[in-house]
């Protein structure tokens, strides 16, 4: 099935109110635990969590690793005003940074400073990107050498019945809005052979694609040192 795009940012009240308020909690967990499961025992400092959202793997992340520093950034600004209230409502307002900034190689210089990431973290934001590559090009940008990368996202099921059959057996209770979204995101997903390009593409050939479940692909590894 061909990739049929949607668009990148989320940031219609309406739309980001739903994902906010939506329990992501299993997927969310899930990251959590690749992340310690790949790389046990990390204990870096500064973890940058692209198209973080509402900022609630940013929050979780904080949580479990109490000496990372975390910077969210996201660019819709309706999504992040939920991340601002999360973060304070955790008391993590000293740990957990967000940034409103649409993704582009020169906006992902005010992130950072090159090089300077211990870990880059993402969850479901590549199947937004038209422009893949703005993604792989900020991992190079912002890790450190040696610095851990863990990238999540759906993958595009073979047809649109397989997505929507994905769609009423993940989502079958959820609100209407969520439930469109989610087959509009299947639909938007990346294959892993496509991913697994663009990470040639991007010189990211220390990066592997895996599938995590019967709808997520992960991208695991470590920059070069
Ligand atoms: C499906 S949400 C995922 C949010 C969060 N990572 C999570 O797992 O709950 C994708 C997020 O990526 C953001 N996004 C998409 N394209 C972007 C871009 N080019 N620059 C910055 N943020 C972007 C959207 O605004 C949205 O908040």
């Amino acid at each position: 099935m061909k990739r049929i795009p949607e668009p990148e940012l989320m940031d219609e009240t309406s739309q980001a109110r739903a994902y906010a308020e939506a329990d992501f909690s299993e997927p969310n967990q899930l990251f959590l635990e690749l992340f310690a499961e790949h790389f046990p025992g990390f204990d870096g400092n500064m973890v940058v969590d692209l198209g973080c959202g509402p900022a609630d793997i940013a929050i979780d992340f904080a949580l479990c690793y109490s000496d990372a520093r975390v910077i969210g950034v996201d660019g819709a600004r309706a999504m992040l005003e939920f991340g601002y209230d999360r973060i304070a409502e955790a008391g993590l307002a000293g740990q957990v940074e967000l940034k409103c900034l649409y993704l582009e190689p020169e906006t992902v210089k005010q992130i950072i400073p090159s090089g300077s990431a211990d870990a880059v973290i993402s969850n479901s934001l590549l199947h937004h990107l038209a422009t893949p590559d703005t993604l792989w090009q900020a991992i190079n940008y912002l890790a450190r050498p040696g610095a851990k990368i863990l990238v999540m996202d759906l993958f595009r099921p073979p047809s649109t019945s397989a997505a929507a059959e994905l769609v009423t057996e993940y989502a079958g209770s959820e609100a209407p809005i969520l439930r469109s979204d989610f087959y509009n995101s299947l639909l938007a997903a990346y294959s892993p052979d496509e991913v697994r390009n663009q990470l040639d593409e991007a010189g990211l050939q220390c990066l592997s694609v895996s599938q995590s479940s019967d709808r997520h692909l992960l991208v695991s590894g470590e920059m070069p040192s």
